[in-house]
């Protein structure tokens, strides 16, 4: 193993920070890591909005479920798929427009996450903790009128950045086995390593800080999996220019 690997191992979410601000030479150097990473077609499809004014941070902490991390984080960032910015060299190259494709909607939507997760982990390697907030998503187009997102701009999730109050257990992830197959997708074994992941799982939960519900990775997945999820997004995302041709 190397430090980066390390660091990685040792990722957890943090939900209680300290008052401690972040540095602005810090926050810029993060966020220009999070650019260095890879971006489809060079298109650089993700914006950042951060956001500062309390009155915002409020509202933006009703609408995800009372997450009152993202009021008290020192930063708190909407990490927005853009597919405006790369438009405008349309207009200007007098090409037509025809970025509303399901394709671009994900070739955006995965150069957020990819420089969301560098800028995650160049945070964690300066010491702070990080808290992604796709409860965001519960009022999408609230946010994107406070947020003023045109047309072709869309949240995908927010992220909370701060100095670690806390000091979590890191979370079990599911056995390499389970994740990796070799030349085909198949399934054979996985119920039984699946089955004693949710034993560990159900561990992690009890016993974690701050107590918990002893509930397994299958319990949760299939309680996510079996309820409507944000219905309300197909539409959201219709209106925001992204007609998924
Ligand atoms: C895109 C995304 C959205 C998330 N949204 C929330 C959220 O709204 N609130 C929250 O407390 N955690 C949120 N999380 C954190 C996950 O719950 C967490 O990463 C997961 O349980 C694994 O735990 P760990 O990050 O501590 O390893 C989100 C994570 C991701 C990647």
């Amino acid at each position: 193993m190397n430090p980066v690997i390390d660091l990685l191992f040792s990722h957890r979410s943090i939900r209680r920070f300290t008052e401690q601000p972040i540095a602005d030479a810090l926050l810029q150097e993060i966020l220009r890591a999070g650019q260095a990473a890879a971006t489809s077609s060079f298109l650089q499809g993700a914006t950042i909005i951060r956001v500062r004014k309390p009155e915002s941070r409020s509202k933006i902490a009703a609408w995800s479920g009372n997450q009152v991390h993202v009021e008290k984080a020192a930063e708190f960032l909407v990490f927005c798929a853009d597919l405006k910015r790369p438009g405008n060299a349309c207009r200007e190259y007098g090409k037509p427009f025809a970025g509303d494709y399901t394709e671009h909607f994900i070739i955006a939507t995965v150069d957020v996450a990819l420089m969301a997760q560098n800028v995650v982990v160049a945070a964690e390697s300066a010491g702070l903790g990080i808290c992604y907030i796709g409860g965001i998503r519960n009022k999408p187009a609230e946010l994107a009128e406070l947020l003023a997102l045109p047309a072709g701009v869309y949240p995908v999730f927010g992220l909370c950045l701060g100095y670690p109050d806390q000091n979590p257990e890191v979370k079990p992830r599911l056995p390499l086995e389970v994740i990796l197959k070799e030349e085909i997708y198949n399934e054979d074994g996985d119920a039984q390593r699946v089955a004693e992941y949710d034993q560990r799982v159900r561990e992690y939960y009890a016993t974690r800080t701050g107590g918990g519900h002893g509930i397994c990775w299958s319990e949760q997945v299939a309680s996510l999996l079996s309820e409507k999820s944000r219905p309300h997004m197909r539409q959201f995302l219709a209106d925001q220019g992204f007609t998924m041709k």
